[in-house]
């Protein structure tokens, strides 16, 4: 065990009050994948020579076709990796192991809420998704078409998102927390060609049924701009589902006599493998759009080195796979490495605040990867649950999402980790595809720092025009270089690509967080810098928000901030003008609660509606939210980072 010391860079930034440093176990060192000497090595080589770096990566991989060229820049900020390349990322995930000794291993344990359990071998695994690719197949969907999922985590929704790739689709995982309108946008705007959800699924000890939404969604479409020719819904709770003929399936009805070997598209290193949208600095969702090469070895890597896989780990990522979290390290980084990946479906907390436990302890989990939020929540019941159950199999402890306050962190490496366990704290975006910034196994700890940039990220904190501030000053983050499981563009949508994110710091991708660097280079998240507001490490954008609330009738003008929530990080608060002649203006504050929630799903969570007589605005007449987040906050309007 060692012991914590003071840390130098305290004195020289001010910023954080009291730190501790945690030097890394040397059993943990002695076998880690990657040692000191390999890391110092790889940072060298990635400075000289980012591109070979990334070729190195690769090449640890399986590819149909070897690139001719590691990276196109020609036509910068739109990049492209590996070009001349072919592969499928799901060749890595499934087909390659099919020979080796992974074939009988376990790939995927899952649990239900109410406690049943499904497990897929590696073999297992492939024949389902072969079987669920050839029916996709038959239904006529082609390489290119687009696939939206909505589902929570069920075998059966990583079954579609490989087959769906596998097929060449690329698919788009809604969150099936998402409302109806959410879920058409989505559809909508990814021109989905099909929808894959399930009948009900358990959640809180209640049975929720996606299949209406769907229906719902469906029709809100605009006919000349989307039109779903299936809808495929798989069985799960086994509650009763409207199903239209011709054009709803059943999943089981689908596989039943499809074959357990199906062809496995060959793709271009740059074709598109999925979309997921998030919530960007302007207006609505973002689709952004990863490809199929370069994302298979950034997240591998990554995934490797960070978590130091081994064959025998058994990996639990608790993201839902609506979240990049779930796409690049819950589903397809863990299967690349050919490890054991646990899924649960249902809250963490039901029936009680011991579940997360209780699975540590039923299947032996040894890296478990989750956020700050669910940290805390769990840590607001104290130390008498995780006492109860024998956490002993873990080694490794990850966390992602949003910053980690050294008060959580703490209790994550005493009472889970028994001060035994790594914290990797990992610094990441939908836009990344990979952890970015990360401590490794092998690196010193500060509790509320991600550590360093990886090797082959090139980061930086510059002010508003894009000059480095020194350690201890904050300012806005910054990628220098492109990596490869970098985001390809905005679906449909290429200036906004490239204003949003490659232009606000000339040369550099703009990241929207707030951050500082001490001497000794860790970086420090400090938040967004724009109007996105990070409830329990998902991202909603004001302006998502607002037009939420000013869809109902008795709102005229509205503000949406982020305030502090000691457990979610933040929540929103919302200033709003009240219709002139609203009837119960004193319960319009619960009513817009209610009616936001149901309009854009459970993870906007509100903590306050205040009506207002007007809003802050400037001379052109834009809301000054950073006013009202000031007033909130009891700061002045300067002290706030930000870009304007
Ligand atoms: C925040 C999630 C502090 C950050 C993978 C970023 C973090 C946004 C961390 C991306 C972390 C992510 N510490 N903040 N370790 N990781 N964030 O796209 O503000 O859902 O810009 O991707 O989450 O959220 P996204």
């Amino acid at each position: 065990m060692h012991t914590p010391e003071p840390d130098r860079s305290d004195a020289a930034c001010g910023l954080q009050k009291e730190e501790q440093v945690f030097r890394p176990l040397s059993n943990i060192v002695s076998r880690a994948n990657v040692t000191p000497q390999e890391y110092a090595a790889a940072l060298e080589l990635a400075a000289s020579d980012f591109k070979a770096y990334w070729e190195e990566a690769a090449e640890e991989l399986g590819w149909f076709k070897r690139w001719e060229n590691v990276l196109d820049e020609s036509e910068a900020p739109f990049y492209r990796w590996f070009v001349g390349g072919r592969c499928n990322v799901v060749y890595n995930c499934l087909d390659r192991h099919i020979d080796t000794p992974n074939k009988n291993k376990l790939a995927l344990i899952w649990e239900g809420e109410p406690g049943d359990s499904r497990k897929y071998t590696y073999y297992e695994l492939y024949r389902e998704v072969n079987r669920f690719a050839s029916a996709l197949r038959k239904l006529g969907l082609l390489p290119g078409d687009r696939i939206v999922i909505y589902m929570p985590n069920l075998p059966e929704t990583v079954i579609a998102m490989l087959a769906s790739a596998k097929i060449g689709a690329v698919h788009s995982v809604v969150f099936a927390g998402y409302s109806a309108k959410a879920l058409a946008e989505r559809i909508q705007a990814a021109e989905a060609k099909a929808v894959i959800t399930c009948d009900g699924y358990y959640r809180n000890g209640q049975v929720l049924k996606p299949k209406p939404v769907v229906d719902q969604a469906l029709e809100r479409l605009d006919s000349r701009l989307a039109e779903v020719e299936h809808v495929v819904v798989a069985h799960r709770a086994h509650v009763e589902t409207p199903m239209r003929k011709g054009r709803d399936h059943w999943f089981d009805d689908l596989v039943r006599f499809e074959p357990p070997e199906a062809l496995t598209e060959v793709m271009d290193a740059e074709d598109p493998l999925f979309f997921l949208y998030t919530s960007g600095v302007a207006g609505k969702p973002k689709g952004m759009v990863h490809a199929h090469g370069g994302f298979m070895v950034g997240v591998h890597r990554t995934l490797d080195w960070v978590f130091d896989i081994k064959p025998t780990d058994i990996f639990w990522c608790t993201a839902d796979a609506g979240w990049v979290t779930g796409h690049s390290y819950a589903i397809y980084g863990p299967l690349m490495t050919g490890a054991t990946v646990v899924m649960y479906e249902g809250h963490p907390l039901y029936p009680q605040a011991d579940r997360i436990w209780r699975l540590v302890s039923r299947y032996g989990i040894t890296i478990l990867y989750a956020s700050p939020t669910l940290i805390r929540m769990l840590m607001g019941f104290g130390v008498e649950f995780p006492a109860a159950y024998d956490l002993s199999t873990l080694r490794l402890l990850g966390s992602v999402g949003e910053t980690f306050n050294p008060e959580a962190w703490m209790w994550f490496y005493k009472v889970i980790g028994r001060q035994q366990c790594p914290i990797m704290d990992t610094w990441w975006q939908t836009e990344t595809g990979m952890f970015m910034i990360s401590p490794l196994p092998i690196s010193l700890l500060k509790p509320g720092s991600v550590g360093k940039p990886l090797p082959g990220v090139e980061a930086d904190i510059v002010d508003g025009a894009g000059k480095p501030v020194p350690p201890g000053v904050r300012g806005l983050l910054v990628i220098k270089k492109p990596w490869p499981s970098m985001f390809r563009e905005l679906y449909k949508d290429p200036a906004a690509y490239k204003r949003e994110y490659w232009e606000k710091i000339p040369g550099c991708y703009y990241a929207g967080d707030v951050a500082w660097k001490d001497e000794d280079g860790y970086f420090w998240i400090q938040g967004r810098a724009d109007d996105v507001v990070n409830i329990a490490g998902h991202r909603i954008g004001s302006a998502e928000l607002e037009s939420a609330v000013l869809s109902h009738p008795d709102a005229v003008e509205a503000a949406a901030v982020g305030v502090p929530d000691p457990v979610r990080g933040e929540a929103v608060k919302f200033f709003v003008v009240a219709r002139s002649g609203a009837e119960n203006v004193d319960e319009l504050p619960e009513v817009l609660k209610a009616y936001v929630r149901q309009e854009l799903g459970p993870m906007a969570v509100v903590q306050a509606v205040e009506i207002v007589d007007s809003l802050p605005k400037t001379c052109s007449g834009k809301i000054l939210r950073r006013a009202l987040k000031a007033r909130e906050l009891g700061m002045g309007i300067d002290d706030l980072p930000g870009l304007d």
